[in-house]
């Protein structure tokens, strides 16, 4: 079986077509695959808690109403993105123990402050931007669940990117104090959200292999000239200035020439050492503990409705 299980595999990936949850796939597949997406769930559950922090604080009850609905969505997300990892025989309970103990990453980006209102728009055009950037392409990724998922979360991410662009151009038409709160909120998130992608693809360990079975339709790098090349107008419009001073267009290429990303600081903020990393787990641990009484109760009920329906 594994002999023509791993001829069909490969012919499958050949041909642009899906690998779903009961086809022969490597191990290192499964793996990679579970890896991915428990990771890109993990982020979706721990990025609530920057844009939530400010759901009580919004300015009016139409902000509030806007960022409820997309923390609400982030979670939805994490579910669907859990969901899929199960069909790979992932334990969610299991997934959740190796993001509490730090066994498993979430995105980098959430580990940095929301310090004003600013931040959330900035948070909706810029982060939620580059995830867009990253999640259109993973809609043709090879594994049939994922892929699924994510063609339903790039039709909500786009709300969560106009709204928060919206938002901006809003502050920006305000007084020269909610422009400067822009500005700095800019200054604040551009690079991190340049991190998104993940190292060079030169030091990328997953990258080669993640494109040679479709996983990945483009690399980290082409993707984060992709969204460095969007998004530059999008600021000229709004009014701001991103903060690199090697950014400018060049001719030749076709693209926009960057300054280089700080990736000491990427190693530091992945490796537990951001500005709220401790913060995020210790809510998210605490959230895992204070529910653990709806957990049993969701479960107590079920096993009650099987007992009644088997009586
Ligand atoms: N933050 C944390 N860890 C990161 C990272 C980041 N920004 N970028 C890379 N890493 C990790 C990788 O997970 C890998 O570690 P691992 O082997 O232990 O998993 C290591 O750094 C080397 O990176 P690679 O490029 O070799 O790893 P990948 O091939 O997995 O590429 C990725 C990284 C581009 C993030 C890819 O995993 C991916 O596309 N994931 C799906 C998208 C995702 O997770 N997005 C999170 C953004 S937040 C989001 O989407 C929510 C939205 O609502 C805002």
């Amino acid at each position: 079986a594994t002999e023509q299980g791993a001829e069909s595999f490969e012919r499958a990936i050949e041909r642009d077509q899906r690998i779903e949850p009961r086809d022969w796939m490597p191990d290192a597949y499964r793996g990679t695959m579970v890896r991915q997406i428990a990771q890109h769930a993990h982020s979706e559950i721990i990025g609530m808690q920057p844009e939530g922090a400010w759901i009580t604080r919004a300015p009016s009850l139409r902000r509030k109403a806007i960022l409820l609905a997309k923390v609400q969505d982030e979670a939805g997300h994490g579910l669907y993105l859990y969901s899929a990892a199960e069909t790979l025989g992932a334990d969610r309970a299991d997934l959740t123990d190796k993001l509490i103990s730090g066994r498993q990453k979430y995105s980098s980006i959430f580990n940095y402050p929301t310090l004003t209102f600013a931040d959330v728009g900035v948070i909706g055009w810029l982060v939620d931007g580059a995830a867009i950037c990253n999640q259109v392409p993973l809609c043709r990724t090879s594994y049939g669940p994922y892929a699924r998922a994510m063609i339903r979360i790039c039709k909500e991410e786009s709300f969560h990117q106009r709204q928060g662009y919206e938002l901006l151009m809003t502050m920006m038409r305000g007084t020269p104090e909610q422009r400067e709160m822009v500005q700095d909120a800019v200054d604040r998130w551009w690079w991190p959200s340049l991190m998104m992608f993940g190292p060079p693809d030169a030091e990328s360990a997953n990258t080669a292999q993640s494109m040679a079975w479709k996983i990945k339709r483009h690399t980290n790098d082409e993707l984060r000239q992709r969204f460095v090349d969007m998004t530059v107008p999008q600021a000229e419009a709004l009014g701001v200035r991103l903060p690199d001073p090697e950014l400018r267009w060049n001719p030749e290429r076709g693209h926009h020439d960057f300054g280089e990303v700080d990736w000491a600081e990427f190693r530091r903020v992945v490796g537990g050492g951001g500005p709220c990393n401790a913060e995020r787990i210790a809510v998210r641990r605490a959230a895992h503990e204070e529910g653990a009484w709806v957990r049993e109760a969701a479960a107590a009920y079920a096993a009650k409705q099987a007992a009644r329906r088997d009586a």
